[in-house]
């Protein structure tokens, strides 16, 4: 891959404003071009094999996973380039949170999403009070030419509330940020092929951090 543009500083100065003032901002484009379609070709290759149904925390019950969500996801990893080149932009992209907020994030995790014609993803949040060190979301969407009637639209409701304050579609290099424990949101049935990456910025948890 040819060398990136990185956001600029006044593009993370945008970003943590957004965060501060109201817990969420919506970039119609984040990375360069080059590394979008990079991902959205390394998602579109992989194969049905490689992804897998989507669970839900601990819930086991099948029917119950299925009521609330159809995608198929895979997690990124460091030993494929394409992954680590946008873990590597993650990597910055904490820093530059960070230096801004103090939020303190310390890590990131992420997966590719494939929502088949048909799917969704009920109302729900990352991440509850207490229960988890997920702090920040992120989605980067990976579809050309999304028209209005495909649906698959993330919808961001006002924190404690049925209002919805921000419909997303999933516009190619569309990325969002929300605070994760703040947000309930969800994903309108797809009446297409919808891919994704979700991600989460986690704060340091001392009980799965190794001891040295
Ligand atoms: C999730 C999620 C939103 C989207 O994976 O938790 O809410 O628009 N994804 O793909
Ligand atoms: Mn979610």
């Amino acid at each position: 891959m040819k060398a990136l543009v990185h956001p600029t500083e006044a593009t993370y100065d945008h970003i943590a404003d957004a965060i501060a003032d109201k817990g969420y901002c919506v970039l119609p484009q984040l990375l360069p071009a080059n590394l979008n379609n990079a991902l959205q070709q390394r998602v579109m290759n992989l194969d049905d094999e490689d992804f897998r149904r989507a669970g839900i925390g601990r819930e086991q019950d099948f029917q119950l996973n299925n009521a609330i969500r159809r995608d198929e996801t895979r997690w990124l990893t460091l030993d494929n380039k394409i992954d680590k080149t946008y873990l590597d932009q993650m990597a910055e992209f904490r820093l530059a949170i960070n230096r801004r907020l103090f939020m303190g994030l310390f890590d990131y995790e992420a997966h590719y999403a494939h929502y088949a014609p048909g799917a969704f993803y009920k109302k729900h949040v990352d991440a509850f009070k207490g229960e988890s060190n997920r702090v920040l979301t992120t989605v980067l969407y990976l579809n050309p030419e999304w028209r209005e009637e495909d649906g698959g639209q993330l919808l961001i409701y006002a924190p404690g509330s049925d209002a919805v304050i921000e419909t997303v579609n999933p516009n190619f290099g569309c990325f969002v940020i929300f605070l994760s424990e703040q947000f309930p949101h969800e994903v309108a049935k797809s009446y297409r092929d919808r891919y994704s990456i979700a991600g989460w910025f986690r704060l340091l948890d001392p009980l799965q951090a190794p001891l040295i």
